[in-house]
């Protein structure tokens, strides 16, 4: 059942469909061309004998007549119509000369203007007698072809006959008629017959060995890769399609797959990565709320001991439920359920909102905050409360990575007609250059070591709000220490 379904098979039928159809029409074709040759040649051979039985006759009756006309005979009288001597002669020579080889399996007749055979070759024997009408019509002048089957002293056996008439000036004189056996042609024809009967289907059945053969031969490599393909497992992404080198579809389809593969290990790990993270990120804080609690539970405490631990657990709290959230704005991109709402927005006075929500982190740091606006309005439509998040969240890292009494640049400017940037620079512990290409991964924080608050989620969300406007995030190190991003948005 699974072999019949198989490609294998299915090329298999195909091919000998083919062949058998090609055969066929070209054994057809060959049959009905060589019938219709043997056929032909066979005709020619008769109307060439007719006219050799014709032309000898004649030199016959010549000679006698040269006798007549010496003996006084009148020449009106020397037709050889309805003559009697004529009738001699042409039985004469028909029974004489009818054994030249030329003539031999050529049977002969010779017949008058009334139908009467006047003579025969010896192996006739009644093979016919032309019918009253077809004679007319020879008599009128017209030869003519007639197959007939013949069961005189011969087996029952098929003739081709080839009558004509002879022409004495006007008239005509006498009627010619050869026949010949078919037999040979129809021996040939059988013999051919035979032949493709044979050579036809067991052409087709090697071509279709060979064929599925070959199809097997080809398609192995797939019946390896299905092999493997089984054995690929969500713990097991590391297994590979063998590649065959075949240069064709089949290494193609063999690269392809494993092109996805790569990408499906690295989508992957990168969920189990972030599962790990999500997990440590979630321990911590209930670690420290389970403590907490257990310390102050160990015996009575005062009411101020009570407000201090609730506090702290609030805290705690709070730092899971920010996770909850920025996990869930995160998800929400990623299923695109998350579209941002199209409102028009000027940017300046964004950025500016965003920058005096910041401010009070800044100074508790003696930290300078340079905000240079563009020049003229930046217009563009977006999600005002999205947009606000991105430039929060790189400004927090930006006051969070700076050390006291830093100064942190913001420049709001058009690149092109079409795009506005807003680069943040700030001279803080900058990134080193193997890091940068991973600070806008889920929960990643460069330098581990470094005691840092977050989650490592600020820049990713930023990435997928600015990914959602159409826009990017590009981060740069500083040779001089620290780092700059640039926000690149469309401007309506
Ligand atoms: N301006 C910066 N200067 C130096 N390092 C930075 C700066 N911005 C980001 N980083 C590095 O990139 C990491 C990822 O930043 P991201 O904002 O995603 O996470 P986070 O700030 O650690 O935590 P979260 O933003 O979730 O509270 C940071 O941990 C930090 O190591
Ligand atoms: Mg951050």
């Amino acid at each position: 059942m699974v072999f019949a379904k198989s490609i294998r098979f299915k090329i298999t039928i195909l091919y000998m469909a083919i062949l058998a159809v090609t055969l066929t029409s070209f054994s057809g074709m060959l049959y009905h061309n060589v019938s219709t040759g043997l056929h032909e040649n066979m005709d020619t051979l008769l109307k060439s004998s007719a006219g050799g039985v014709e032309q000898a006759i004649d030199t016959y009756w010549q000679a006698s007549n040269i006798e007549a006309i010496e003996r006084g005979e009148k020449p009106e009288a020397l037709r050889k119509r309805r003559n009697y001597n004529f009738s001699k002669i042409a039985h004469r020579w028909v029974k004489q000369e009818s054994t030249d080889p030329r003539l031999l399996d050529i049977i002969i007749q010779i017949f008058d203007t009334d139908g009467n055979a006047i003579a025969s070759s010896k192996n006739t024997q009644n093979i016919s007698k032309i019918p009253d009408s077809d004679f007319i019509s020879v008599l009128q002048g017209k030869p003519r072809f007639d197959t007939i089957n013949s069961n005189g002293a011969f087996e029952a056996m098929k003739l081709r006959i080839f009558t004509t008439p002879v022409f004495e000036g006007e008239k005509v004189a006498y009627i010619v008629q050869v026949a010949s056996p078919l037999s040979s042609i129809e021996v040939a024809l059988n013999k051919l017959k035979v032949t493709l009967f044979i050579l036809f289907p067991l052409t087709v059945l090697i071509t279709g060995v060979m064929g599925a053969f070959l199809a097997k031969a080809t398609l192995h490599p797939v019946d390896s890769m299905i092999h493997t393909i089984h054995q690929i497992t969500a713990e097991n992404m590391k297994l590979r399609l063998k590649v065959p080198e075949t240069k064709d579809e089949i290494q193609h389809l063999a690269e392809t797959f494993n092109d996805m593969l790569k990408r499906l290990e690295s989508a992957f790990s990168s969920q189990r990565r972030l599962f790990e993270n999500l997990s440590h990120e979630l321990k911590t804080p209930l670690t420290i709320l389970k403590g907490e609690f257990e310390v102050v539970l160990r015996k009575l405490r005062t009411q101020e001991e009570y407000k201090d631990t609730l506090a702290s657990a609030l805290e705690e709290i709070n730092r899971i439920a920010k996770l909850a959230e920025n996990l869930l704005l995160l998800a929400r991109f990623d299923s695109k359920e998350s579209f941002p709402e199209k409102r028009a927005l000027e940017l300046n006075a964004l950025t500016q909102a965003v920058i005096n929500n910041i401010k009070g982190l800044a100074e508790l740091k003696n930290i300078r905050m340079n905000f240079k606006k563009a020049g003229s309005d930046m217009l563009l439509t977006g999600d005002e409360s999205q947009l606000k998040t991105l430039i929060l969240n790189i400004l927090d890292n930006a006051v969070k990575y700076t050390p006291n009494n830093g100064i942190i640049n913001i420049a709001l400017y058009k690149d092109d007609a079409a795009t506005a940037k807003i680069s943040i620079d700030d001279n803080g512990v900058g990134i080193p250059g193997e890091e940068l290409a991973h600070v806008f991964d889920r929960f990643y924080r460069a330098d581990k070591s470094r005691n840092s608050t977050g989650f490592g989620l600020g820049l990713s969300i930023a990435k997928s709000i600015a990914e959602a406007h159409k826009g990017a995030i590009d981060v740069k190190s500083k040779p001089s220490g620290g780092t700059i991003f640039t926000i690149s948005l469309p401007l309506s």
